[in-house]
C-alpha cells in the first residue's frame, strides 16, 4: 500500500516462498534444485530492494516555477536517508553533461521522505533536453515551451484524481489516454491524491508519493517527454479543507512550488499565454487580498491575449447547489474580473462530472463571455450526474462522465476537445478571441441573449 512496486516485490517473494515450501518440501529436493530455488530467492529479495532503493527514479516528476520557454523544475522524492543526489542534464543534441546540486526539502508531516528539487535555467525554447539522477542509469527527456504561437500548443486540463481507496489504477488509465494525446503539459484543478480524507482528517503522505509514482509511470508522450504537471490546489490537498492559512497547505507547496507561499499564483508561458492558478477558499479567502491580486495581475496583461484561469469549486456547478457559499463568493468577486481582464476560458472541478457553460457575461448567455469548463472527474470512484433545475439554462453540456479536456491554442483561437476515460470523444468546442479593446466595444453593443429553457431533471 505504501509503495506500490515494493508491496508488489514482496508480496511476489512471500507467495513465491509459500509456493515453493508448499510444492518441494526440503526434505524430497536434491541440492541441485536447492542451488535453483536459493538463486530465484534471492533475486526476488534483490528485487524487492532494487524496488524500494529506487523510489527516487520512480517519482521524477517535472513542474515549473517560472517560465516554461527558459526553465524547468525538476523533482523526485526518496527516503529520508539519501540526501546527496545532483542531477546531470544536457541539450538533447549536445554531447557533454551539466551537473547540478538538488535542494534537499523534507517532506512536512513525515520523517520518511525528502524531496529533492533541481530549477534548471537559461534553457533555449522549444528544445529537448535530457536529464538523468546522478547516480541512476534512468534517462528521462522533457521539452521547454516555444516562446511565441507559430505553431498550436496543446494541453490537458483535469482534477480530481487519485480518488480511490484501493490504489492508483484508475487514475492511471485516464493518465495514459491524456498522455497519448501528447500534451505540452496538464493543468490540475485540485484534489490531486485525496491525501486528507474529510475536513478532520490527517494527511496521508503515502497518497502523495503514490500519485507521484503513477505519474511518473503514466504521464508520458508518444516520444518519451515527461508531461510537466501545474496544479491549483483543492479541499483535500490541505488539512481542513476550507478557510485555513498556506500553513496547512505546506505538503501541497512543497510538492508544487511556485515563487511566494500565497498558493494562489500566475504563470506566464510567453507573451501571447498566461495561467492564473487560483485558491477557491481552501488556504486563502476567495475575497479581500486574493480578489484584489487577480485583479491587478489581468490588468497588467491587458496585451496577453490567451487567459486563463484554473481552480478547484466552480462558480457554475454541475452538482452541488448553484448558491453554495464558495460558488456564491467566487460569481461576486472573481467573475466580473474575468469577463472585464479578458480571460475567455475557466477550468473549475470539485463536482465530479463534466460540464461545459455557454460563454456567460454577467450570469447571461454572451457570445464574448467566459465558458466555464469541468467539472473535475479524472478518476473519482462515481461520476455524478449533473443536477439540471436553475443551474441548467448555464449549461451547453454536461455528463455524468469520467473525462479530461484537452486545450489547444492558436493565434487567435482556442479549441476544446473533451475525452472520457476510455479516450472517446464526448464534447468539442472552439472560439476565435477578438483583441480585448474589440472585445469590450462588441460588449457595450451587445444586446445579451436570453437564456435557454431550463431542462428539470433529477439527480439520478
Ligand atoms: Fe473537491
Amino acid at each position: 500500500m505504501v509503495l506500490d512496486y515494493y508491496s508488489m516485490c514482496c508480496y511476489s517473494q512471500y507467495m513465491f516462498t509459500n509456493i515453493l515450501t508448499y510444492y518441494f518440501p526440503m526434505q524430497s529436493i536434491t541440492r541441485s534444485y536447492r542451488i535453483l530455488m536459493a538463486a530465484i530467492f534471492l533475486s526476488f529479495i534483490l528485487c524487492g530492494f532494487a524496488c524500494f532503493a529506487d523510489l527516487a527514479s520512480d517519482t521524477v516528476y517535472l513542474t515549473w516555477q517560472q517560465s516554461p520557454t527558459s526553465t524547468m523544475t525538476i523533482q523526485w522524492i526518496s527516503g529520508a536517508e539519501d540526501n546527496k543526489t545532483n542531477l546531470e542534464y544536457r541539450a538533447i543534441d549536445d554531447n557533454e553533461w551539466l551537473i547540478e546540486k538538488a535542494i534537499d526539502i523534507p517532506i512536512p508531516r513525515t520523517n520518511k521522505y525528502i524531496l529533492h528539487r533541481v530549477e534548471l535555467v537559461n534553457l533555449n525554447p522549444d528544445s529537448n533536453y535530457l536529464f538523468k539522477l546522478s547516480d541512476k542509469e534512468r534517462l528521462y527527456k522533457f521539452r521547454t515551451m516555444a516562446a511565441d504561437l507559430d505553431k498550436p500548443i496543446c494541453f490537458v486540463v483535469g482534477g480530481d484524481m487519485y480518488h480511490d481507496d484501493d490504489g492508483t489504477k484508475s487514475m492511471c488509465h485516464t493518465c495514459l489516454q491524456a498522455s497519448k494525446m501528447d500534451p505540452c503539459f496538464a493543468l490540475l484543478g485540485g484534489d490531486i491524491a485525496y491525501a486528507v480524507a474529510n475536513s478532520r482528517s490527517p494527511e496521508i503522505i503515502e497518497r502523495w508519493v503514490e500519485w507521484v509514482q503513477a505519474w511518473n509511470r503514466t504521464m508520458i508522450s508518444p516520444d518519451g517527454k515527461l508531461i510537466p504537471v501545474i496544479s491549483a490546489i483543492g479541499n483535500h490537498d490541505i488539512l481542513g479543507h476550507f478557510d485555513q492559512t498556506p500553513s496547512e497547505a505546506k505538503v501541497f507547496s512543497t510538492l508544487f512550488p511556485m515563487p511566494g507561499a500565497q498558493v494562489y499564483n500566475v504563470l506566464d508561458f510567453n507573451k501571447h499565454i498566461s495561467f492564473i492558478i487560483l485558491d477557491s477558499g481552501h488556504a486563502n479567502q476567495i475575497e479581500g487580498s486574493q480578489t484584489k491580486w487577480l485583479k491587478t495581475t489581468l490588468q497588467n496583461r491587458k496585451d496577453v491575449t490567451h487567459k486563463f484561469a484554473i481552480y478547484h469549486v466552480p462558480a457554475y456547478p454541475s452538482f452541488r447547489s448553484f448558491d453554495n457559499r464558495h460558488s456564491s463568493a467566487i460569481r461576486r468577486n472573481w467573475v466580473p474580473i474575468f469577463e472585464k481582464e479578458g480571460v475567455k476560458m475557466a477550468f473549475e472541478h470539485h463536482d465530479h462530472a463534466y460540464k461545459r457553460t455557454h460563454p456567460l457575461w454577467n450570469n447571461k448567455v454572451n457570445p464574448n463571455g467566459v465558458v466555464y469548463m469541468g467539472d473535475g472527474a479524472w478518476s473519482v470512484d462515481k461520476p455524478r450526474s449533473p443536477f439540471f433545475n436553475t443551474m441548467g439554462k448555464y449549461f451547453a453540456k454536461s455528463l455524468p462522465s469520467l473525462n479530461f479536456i484537452v486545450v489547444t491554442i492558436e493565434k487567435g483561437k482556442q479549441s476544446i476537445v473533451a475525452y472520457n476515460q476510455q479516450g472517446q470523444k464526448i464534447d468539442e468546442y472552439s472560439r476565435v478571441l477578438p483583441s480585448t479593446i474589440e472585445k469590450i466595444k462588441d460588449v457595450e453593443k451587445l444586446d445579451e441573449k436570453p437564456v435557454e429553457a431550463v431542462t428539470a431533471r433529477s439527480r439520478a
